[in-house]
């Protein structure tokens, strides 16, 4: 394709297609008028050659491994920034001055409360309730409390809602957990930072006094920026198109949670872990058996961990976290064996034609599990502090396509192949 576009050729017709210029990567052609003109739709399973958006928000180039949010290298942000500050730049496109930044953080603190009625709300569910399915319907929930904040062309209404779920998402992943282990909920502190406070909430107990360790908030910090945004991957693309209807903020941004939660996608982080231990207490099981099983087309057994849609290369979240995982539990746990675990599977992924052949790398949960539990927090915990991470990215990208004006309804076509006409037969024949 040049500058100019392409040009479709279907049998004796042709067709132009014209450019869609991308500032990096991967450039477009424009297909809109290809059913109106012929008749005809595309057909793009999962998506993997179809841009739904034109974004300014984050750019990956997955055969070089590298990311960039508003032209950003993570690896810059997540040594120089705080995860409210990378909140901030993908929200409002620029990094804030100290000004912006004080009264960003005190609006988190302002909004960081839940409305006492939600409480009954957090008691209905059983203890055993998974903290995923808690943290969606409670974002529906929160919902409520706020219809006046539904406009999604309201740009003061956006800007308090986007505070409203950033600030009280700490309050509501954390009382999940609290409601699993039965312990009283606590309550925010203003005097602590975003990621302090979530931890005070997640770890304190009303009877003795909380320190909050700064090893492990500075690698929260990191953690969570990592997971900030990542183009239109399944729960950004789902927040979208749930979107796209004019659904409020919160209905869409609860969707995108539920995306979150499949193992495919934010759900991997837990099931590596699960994976890893599975691995190290099973006498008979071996990293060598474990990767014969990946690679068994009959077996549904996937390496967890491994394998991402746009990344041909080593994942640079992944990079970044392989290293952290070392630094981390040196400081603040000692040895895990899973640690041990996930670097010898990966030794044998890397030189194994099979994953080899397929650029299959280590992804983002690769690594980010076993962090996670050094730093205290329970399985089921995993992917809600994904979400937490990806707050950001969901509600930048809701608020970029409710400020394009040639968004549309999100409304694929189909293609049937179903019965095409049936004689009706009435029940008492049948
Ligand atoms: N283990 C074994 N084989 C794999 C894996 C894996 N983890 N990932 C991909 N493959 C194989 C596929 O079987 C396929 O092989 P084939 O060409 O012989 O049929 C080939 O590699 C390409 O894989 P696809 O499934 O077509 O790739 P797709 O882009 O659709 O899927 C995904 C990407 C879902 C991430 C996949 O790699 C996977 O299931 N990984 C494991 C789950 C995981 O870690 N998810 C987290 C992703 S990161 C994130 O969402 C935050």
């Amino acid at each position: 394709m040049d500058e100019h576009g392409a040009t479709l050729q279907i049998g004796d017709r042709s067709l132009e297609l014209p450019a869609v210029p991308a500032h990096q990567g991967n450039s477009g052609v424009d297909i809109s008028k290809l059913r109106a003109a012929e008749g005809i739709v595309t057909f793009d399973p999962g998506f993997a050659n179809t841009a739904s958006a034109q974004s300014t928000i984050t750019y990956i180039d997955g055969t070089a491994g590298k990311l960039t949010h508003r032209g950003y290298a993570i690896e810059e942000l997540a040594n120089s920034c705080s995860f409210l500050e990378v909140a901030y730049l993908l929200l409002f496109g620029h990094l804030p001055n100290k000004n912006q930044l004080e009264q960003w953080q005190d609006s988190m603190k302002r909004h960081s409360l839940l409305n006492e009625e939600l409480k009954r709300f957090f008691n209905a569910f059983p203890k055993r309730a998974h903290p995923m399915a808690i943290l969606s319907s409670a974002t529906n929930a929160i919902s409520t409390f706020y219809e006046e904040y539904h406009d999604p062309q309201d740009e003061e209404a956006i800007v308090q809602s986007a505070q409203r779920l950033l600030a009280k998402m700490p309050t509501v992943a954390a009382w999940s957990y609290k409601k699993s282990t039965g312990f009283p909920y606590i309550y925010p502190r203003n005097d602590l930072s975003y990621v302090e406070n979530f931890l005070h909430m997640m770890f304190a107990l009303p009877t003795e006094p909380y320190h909050v360790d700064p090893v492990i908030t500075k690698a929260l910090n990191v953690l969570l920026i990592l997971h900030a945004d990542h183009g239109q991957n399944c729960s950004t693309a789902t927040v979208r198109f749930v979107g796209s209807s004019q659904a409020n903020l919160f209905a869409s941004v609860a969707a995108g949670m539920n995306a979150l939660w499949g193992p495919l996608h934010g759900g991997a982080n837990q099931k590596v872990v699960e994976m890893l231990s599975d691995i190290a207490n099973d006498p008979d099981a071996t990293t060598e058996s474990y990767i014969a099983r990946a690679k068994d087309k009959n077996d549904p057994f996937r390496l967890m961990g491994f394998g991402h849609r746009v990344y041909k290369n080593y994942d640079p979240r992944a990079r970044i976290l392989k290293k952290f995982a070392d630094d981390v539990l040196d400081r603040v746990k000692g040895d895990d064996p899973l640690l041990e675990v996930a670097q010898q599977l990966e030794e044998t992924a890397l030189n194994d034609e099979y994953f080899a052949s397929r650029n299959l790398y280590p992804n983002v949960d690769f690594y980010s599990g076993i962090i996670f539990r050094a730093l205290g927090f329970p399985l089921r915990m995993f992917t809600v502090l994904f979400a937490i991470g990806r707050l950001p990215g969901w509600i930048a990208n809701w608020k970029e396509m409710n400020e394009d004006p040639t968004t549309r309804i999100a409304r694929p076509r189909q293609i049937y192949i179903g019965e095409e006409s049936r004689k009706f037969v009435p029940l008492h024949q049948r």
